[in-house]
């Protein structure tokens, strides 16, 4: 690998390990700028090595990447030792990666709503594992996400993170995702949040689309009516769609309660609601379930009620 190559990998690990940090927060666009550098730079190294003229491996860029060939790693095995590790074959999860961020370098720039395009400060793509067995799916970035540029980091994003923790995962374990990637733009000066239409949802659903496709998780968890709607195209009621199994092309989808409606709604039950859709997730992903977690928000004196 060129030194030239290796100097971006660098970079590139320290920009994102800040942005996941949230520690001075990282413009998003140079990092995808410089992500398109080193394919670039990758690319052309790739088709010197491979010398041939016709190939030309910039014309089979597919940067949603409807088919898993890998346009980037050309493997030639009468150039030894040039290019060596990064020129294999990519295995599922470097693919994952590179198609994952193929699609957000489009998404970042999406304009299709021009309200919404002309309102945000960012595009809020999605964060996680791009391997993820388990993906959420909120309705809609607020006021915190457009901000930082990352789904559910408010407060309603405080408390979906517990739910993910006490289920034994961490945020960086599953993916996170809205429908819609934008905020929904608001009368100015006002503060709140609304949200998203029908119509905004649905001509933001395709990039979701390739995101699952590219993910391909095992199971997904549906956060509310808003959510369920943008997906499905439903207006059934929640109390009528949650803690039952929906199917979104080919995976399986539990449609649950949105964690702004726990915070309005303090109840026990409707935490113990929430969490036995999340029991159900465990099972389906065939993960061990500890009696501490089939005990939570049950309203024994006792029982661990606060994760
Ligand atoms: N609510 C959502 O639906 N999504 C977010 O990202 C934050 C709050
Ligand atoms: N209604 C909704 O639309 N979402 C919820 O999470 C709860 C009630």
């Amino acid at each position: 690998m060129s030194s030239f190559i290796q100097g971006l990998d660098i970079l590139l690990r320290q920009l994102r390990g800040l942005d996941t940090a949230n520690r001075p927060r990282v413009d998003q666009a140079i990092i995808v700028r410089i992500e398109r550098l080193r394919r670039d730079g990758a690319e052309e190294m790739s088709s010197q090595i491979s010398a041939p003229a016709e190939i030309s491996s910039r014309s089979s860029v597919n940067p949603v990447g409807t088919s898993s060939a890998s346009s980037v790693s050309v493997v030639r095995e009468d150039t030894p030792g040039v290019g060596e590790p990064d020129e294999q074959e990519l295995g599922p999860t470097e693919d994952r990666e590179q198609r994952i961020a193929a699609l957000r370098e489009k998404v970042l720039v999406c304009r299709k709503c021009p309200h919404l395009a002309e309102f945000r400060r960012t595009v809020v793509f999605g964060v996680g594992n791009p391997s993820a067995d388990l993906m959420f799916v909120g309705e809609a970035p607020g006021a915190d996400e457009d901000l930082r540029g990352e789904p559910f980091v408010g407060r309603a994003g405080e408390l979906l993170t517990r739910i993910i923790e006490t289920m034994g995962f961490k945020r960086s374990d599953v993916y996170i995702a809205n429908v819609l990637k934008c905020r929904p733009d608001m009368p100015k000066g006002s503060s709140g949040n609304r949200q998203p239409t029908p119509e905004e949802m649905q001509t933001c659903l395709p990039y979701l689309r390739d995101q699952i496709e590219i993910i391909q998780p095992k199971v997904m968890v549906a956060l509310g009516g808003v959510a369920m709607r943008g997906l499905f195209g439903t207006a059934e009621p929640m109390k009528s769609l949650r803690g039952r199994w929906h199917t979104f092309g080919n995976i399986p989808v539990m449609a649950t309660f949105h964690p702004s409606y726990l915070l309005r709604n303090q109840a026990l039950t409707e935490k113990r609601k929430v969490w036995e859709d999340m029991l159900q997730v465990l099972e389906r992903l065939g993960v061990p379930i500890t009696q501490r977690q089939r005990n939570f928000f049950l309203s024994k004196p006792g029982a661990s009620t606060n994760p």
